[in-house]
């Protein structure tokens, strides 16, 4: 066979094999098949040697105008496949970014910030400012500011946790109305939300750490009159209008006269009910006019101001809100019960 019908044919092939070829790996093969060291042309190439010195240049110049096209086809056919696989590619890759995508959970308020925060609403829309204060506490604002003197009996009822002589984990929220008055002038109107501790048992009703929100207001001519005003609007806003409250006389030592609060049970709304043992009324807060004496202690004159003070169960009224039986509930995280207050 000549020089020139070798050329065609292998012309002809790479044509042919070209037609089907889909694999860029496929067409760099196809590649060295012909051009490479051993390939087809390249053979042609040196068979060369045995043309006559004539014929010599005329067939090179064919055989290199003849590669010069072969290489032009498996360029082309290289852009092709790497254009097609770049398209692939990028299909592949492609995202619609308008497709809706599953919304991801959300979480709820806890039912006690909930109820704190109708709370506070309640209060600041009475004119009260919320005020905050540490948790670990000297005994100074937790106890002797308070008229609770170190050795005094009440005391055992407040199952203290004591980190040193001096330093306690307060038992209340009733520190931050001695922090308060010993630091401003009145007018004061606060509420003061934040966690208690007391060493108690775990059960239903108790926990060692649990909330309260303590209520103070200091002024000229304050009168037991507005403090049953400011429990009655609390009341009615967390529980409904039909609620009434009850003023039953007690102790503290911050406070005189003392009182504690019930409501009517907003269970069975006074009929008697296991939630109210049936009673029909609920405890819910201690209160009272501050003692003359912790004011006098916190350097405000008993002469020209009175007071009154208050501090709500977080947990208690949270309860009693939602229907909630057990305490422990609300701080064991469990979904099942969170899911109830999205
Ligand atoms: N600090 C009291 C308690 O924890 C509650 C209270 C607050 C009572 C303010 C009177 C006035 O039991």
């Amino acid at each position: 066979m000549d020089i020139r019908e070798n050329l065609e044919q292998i012309a002809a092939q790479l044509q042919d094999e070209l037609k089907d070829l889909s694999e860029l790996k496929a067409l760099e093969e196809l590649r060295v098949k012909i051009l490479g060291k051993k390939g087809s042309l390249t053979a042609l190439l040196r068979g060369m040697g045995s043309l006559s010195a004539e014929e010599r240049p005329r067939m090179g110049q064919l055989i290199n105008e003849k590669r010069e096209k072969l290489t032009a086809m498996l360029d082309e056919k290289q852009q092709a496949l790497q254009q097609k696989a770049k398209e692939a590619r990028l299909k592949a890759e492609a995202l619609d970014v308008t497709e809706p995508r599953p919304l991801p959970e959300i979480g709820g308020v806890h039912p006690i910030n909930r109820v704190l925060n109708e709370v506070v609403d309640c209060f600041t829309g009475l004119g009260y400012e919320v005020v905050e204060g540490p948790e670990v506490e000297l005994d100074l604002f937790n106890f002797e500011l308070l008229n609770l003197p170190k050795n005094h009996p009440a005391r055992d009822a407040q199952d203290t946790f004591y980190i040193n002589e001096n330093t306690v984990l307060r038992t209340h929220t009733s520190p931050v109305q001695a922090r308060t008055m010993t630091t401003r002038k009145p007018p004061i109107r606060i509420i003061c939300p934040g966690r208690v501790f007391r060493a108690d048992e775990v059960d239903a009703t108790h926990s060692p750490v649990f909330h309260q929100i303590e209520g103070l207001v200091i002024d000229e001519n304050v009168s037991m009159g507005d403090l049953k005003g400011a429990l009655d609007a609390f009341a009615k806003r967390l529980y409904g209008d039909d609620i009434q409250v009850r003023f039953r006389p007690s102790f503290f030592p911050f406070t005189e006269p003392s009182a504690e609060v019930d409501l009517t049970c907003v269970n069975c709304h006074g009929k008697g009910c296991r939630v109210c043992k049936d009673t029909g009324w609920i405890e819910v807060l201690g209160c009272g006019m501050v003692n003359p004496r912790v004011l006098e202690m916190c350097g405000i004159d008993p002469q020209k101001y009175s007071g009154f003070a208050f501090g709500i169960g977080l947990e208690r009224i949270t309860m009693l809100r939602y229907g909630i039986s057990d305490m422990r509930l609300m701080y064991e995280g469990d979904l099942r019960f969170l899911k109830q207050f999205r």
